[in-house]
């Protein structure tokens, strides 16, 4: 079978682990620092802060956002409904209210038209996703910020779920490498760059930034060292969202190889750009040419998915949907409301295999199995 997800582990991971088991320091420590540091240079971003998943770093940014502007519960977050369920539940773990924004059918990501025209005087927070790894339009959602000051005097705050978009670039800059946005990349076990589980938040400016350290650990002030256990006075409680040295070491050995990994998505995805047109029943998305993905997933769109599904597990060959909508889950029904585009792609949509473990003979085998139809 190729697989659609498979986790990688550089040679050097298991020394670099170990070393960390025999330091006595296993939890936050020397080498969640170094991970830092080397963060910070790959994103040239002063505010990155580790934390356990994209999930915590979601909850925190919504969590800092609402206690530092001060914003009532059920103020209106708009998001999307084709995503991790990750994206969406910490709205709701923040006393926040969904509003659901329709997707664009050929990229998949939310629709920031859509997004311009449902903004409302409760409307303070943006939150998506960049779909597989392809990026937001950002000169797109920069007018939109624009248009949205213009009319309620306040910025639109955005959130940005990068779980599948390391390495993805929009021009020349990285997705989630943007003043005043917050970032949130998911390090957990199939991710480009893994440390397990564990994940990043890239916090817009240095009040953020400072706020997010201290609530990342139950509000203690870690880097007053000499006093961090049972002394300090702790002016707003946080979390136990840190990342440890264990998951920090994996990062750092991985770090080096990420890539050459994303490097091979793209390549693959290419081959599969090229060879999959004009084929009946297959309909390709949309690549913009200011983008350059990461294809951290490949999704195309197909007729009769169940029998593609079938054809191509017969032909030895994982595909998955990946995610489902979220707006129909009975936890978030309360938000429903027309998605004519969501509707139509969740009957359509596939994934099919494109990581760094695509041999030339795999894709190849993947594109005559398309080919032959199904
Ligand atoms: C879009 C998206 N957001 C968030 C997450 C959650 O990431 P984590 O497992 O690091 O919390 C995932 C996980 O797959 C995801 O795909």
């Amino acid at each position: 079978m190729v697989p659609l997800f498979k986790v990688f582990t550089a040679p050097s991971a298991a020394a670099q682990v170990a070393e960390v088991l025999a330091s006595g320091t296993l939890t936050q420590g020397p080498r969640v620092d170094e991970f830092e540091a080397r963060l910070r240079r790959h994103f040239d971003h002063p505010y990155a802060v580790t934390v356990n998943s994209c999930t915590s770093a979601l909850h925190l940014a919504l969590h800092l956002v609402k206690r530092e502007h001060g914003l009532p519960d059920d103020t209106e977050v708009l998001c999307t409904p084709l995503t991790c369920a990750a994206t969406n539940f910490p709205v709701l773990a923040n006393r926040l209210r969904i509003r659901w924004v329709d997707i664009e059918p050929t990229t998949l990501n939310i629709n920031l038209d859509e997004v311009e025209r449902a903004c409302t005087p409760n409307t303070r927070i943006l939150l998506f996703v960049h779909w597989g790894g392809q990026p937001i339009d950002y000169d797109r959602l920069a007018q939109v910020r624009s248009a949205y000051r213009a009319r309620f005097g306040n910025d639109l705050i955005v959130i940005e779920d990068c779980a599948h978009a390391w390495e993805a670039r929009w021009r020349d800059r990285l997705a989630g490498a943007v003043a005043d946005h917050f970032a949130c990349f998911s390090f957990q076990a199939i991710k480009a760059l893994t440390t397990g589980d564990g994940g990043l938040l890239l916090a817009p400016d240095e009040h953020f930034y400072r706020q997010a350290r201290l609530a990342r650990w139950f509000g203690l002030d870690r880097d007053n060292q000499q006093d961090f256990r049972g002394c300090q006075d702790i002016a707003h409680w946080g979390f136990k969202f840190h990342m440890n040295d264990l998951a920090a070491a994996l990062g750092l050995a991985n770090y080096p190889h990420v890539a050459s990994l994303v490097a091979r998505h793209r390549e693959n995805a290419a081959f599969y750009d090229q060879s999959l047109r004009n084929i009946s029943g297959v309909m390709l998305l949309d690549r913009r040419p200011e983008s350059c993905p990461s294809f951290w997933l490949y999704t195309l769109r197909v007729a009769q998915r169940d029998r593609f599904c079938a054809h191509m597990h017969r032909r030895g060959i994982q595909v998955n949907r990946v995610h489902g909508r979220n707006d129909t889950l009975s936890a978030l029904r309360p938000y429903q409301r027309p998605l004519p585009v969501m509707d139509a792609v969740a009957q359509d949509m596939i994934c099919i295999p494109v990581g760094w473990w695509v041999s030339d003979e795999d894709r190849e085998h993947i594109v005559r199995a398309i080919r032959e139809g199904w």
